[in-house]
């Protein structure tokens, strides 16, 4: 079987070059989307054969095919860049498979909006859902989504206007390159509906901030106050405090690996991994319905691929790697303190939060053996008082960061 994939725009014909028009000129069979076969040039005197629905099992019929037969296949755009090209590759072997690419609707996105590629993120939206990933972008950022049909446009300004992001500007980019091509443009706040055509994709540049309705931080800033985005049963370390122990267990360039221990909601581990695109977690918890929390709020902050979720301390120890950093959130003994040391790896840094006399006192007594810093952070906010308003304090943390 030997199988040339033809990249087609939506310029059709007229957009091919010379090679990928003799390739289609001198085809007996060529199978594509109804779509792209009526592209074609009335010269094309080959046999036309549309996708049946599942195109995949189709796909897989025809290339299960007799070894000495040649077919051609027409993609969208550059066939290798989420297209059926890489499919047919990993399918048969790229030995069996030559490409003819066209320009990919990424590059026509970027042309038209005068982005640089290589520092435009691009997420398909072809099979998932966008609202994971718009948790790890911050004001200023742009992306281009690949839309799955008319509607994605409709759910991409939904999730920016729910994630603080209303202001964002997209751009709808539809049918580039071809005759009908159409770009529409709003800020999330204001689109509804859907995209002209299915044929589209959408760029944003995020622009969100201090919504003071809502008292909400732009997303991404380590120590998010939305506890209602974490799946909580008031086991949780509340904004302030979390914003400032994802400081102390700081940001590293270098592959990191947490432990998150006593993880609670697993606030502190999946702030620090948002603000540590190369860090790896582990989520002690030995409350099972609490796991079951950490493990909801990883996915919906799109950390899940990099957060392991493990039983009790200190038995679950033992079956996971030695760690950089540590934080101790819940549960503190003298024991679970010593161990904890023990188990850092060399160079690395724990931060614990105590909040009871106890768990104060152990950390007095580690700080005094071993240094390290020791504070007490003391907050308020503001709520009311009878028919008036007042500070009201909250709980005072003793943080102690020790680098052993
Ligand atoms: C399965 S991917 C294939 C991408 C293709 N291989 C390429 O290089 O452009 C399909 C995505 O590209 C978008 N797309 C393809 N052609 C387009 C065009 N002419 N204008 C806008 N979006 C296009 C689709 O809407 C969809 O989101």
């Amino acid at each position: 079987m030997r199988v040339v994939v033809v990249g087609i725009g939506a310029d059709g014909w007229d957009g091919l070059g010379g090679p990928a028009r003799r390739e289609l000129l001198g085809a007996t069979e060529i199978y594509g989307s109804r779509r792209q076969l009526d592209l074609l040039d009335a010269e094309v005197d080959a046999g036309l054969i549309a996708w049946h629905s599942p195109m995949s099992q189709h796909l897989g019929e025809v290339l299960a095919g007799s070894a000495d037969r040649e077919i051609h296949v027409l993609a969208s755009g550059d066939p290798t860049y989420y297209g059926v090209g890489s499919t047919i590759i990993e399918s048969i072997g790229a030995e069996h498979v030559t490409i003819i690419p066209a320009v990919s609707s990424v590059t026509l996105a970027c042309a038209r909006l005068g982005w640089d590629q290589v520092s435009t993120p691009v997420e398909s939206l072809l099979e998932k859902s966008v609202l994971p990933t718009l948790a790890q972008r911050k004001a200023g950022d742009r992306m281009l989504f690949l839309s799955r049909d008319a509607a994605t446009a409709g759910s991409i300004a939904e999730a920016l206007r729910q994630s603080g992001f209303a202001d964002s500007r997209m751009w709808v980019l539809n049918d580039l390159g071809g005759p009908d091509e159409l770009i529409q443009s709003s800020t999330a706040q204001d689109w509804r509906g859907n995209a002209a055509s299915s044929l589209n994709i959408v760029g944003v540049v995020f622009s969100g901030g201090f919504d003071w309705s809502r008292g909400e931080w732009v997303p991404y800033v380590a120590g998010t106050p939305r506890p209602d985005r974490f799946t909580n049963d008031g086991q949780i370390t509340k904004q302030p405090m979390r914003a400032i122990t994802v400081s102390a267990l700081g940001r590293v360039a270098e592959p990191t690996l947490l432990w998150d221990v006593g993880a609670g909601s697993g606030s502190i581990g999946i702030d620090w991994l948002r603000t540590n695109p190369r860090g790896r977690a582990v989520a002690f918890e030995s409350h099972p319905e609490r796991r079951e929390f950490v493990a909801a709020n990883a996915e919906h902050h799109g950390v899940a691929d990099r957060i392991d979720i493990k039983g009790p301390v200190p038995e679950s120890f033992a079956r996971v790697p030695a760690p950089d950093r540590i934080f101790i959130g819940g549960g503190l003994t003298a024991e679970l303190l010593d161990d904890c040391l023990e188990r850092l790896a060399a160079g690395g840094r724990l931060v614990a939060n105590a909040v009871t006399l106890e768990s104060e006192t152990i950390l007095m007594a580690a700080y005094a053996e071993h240094g390290g810093e020791l504070q007490r952070i003391q907050w308020e906010t503001a709520g009311s008082l009878g028919r008036r308003s007042g500070w009201e304090p909250r709980r005072t943390i003793m943080q102690w960061t020790v680098e052993p």
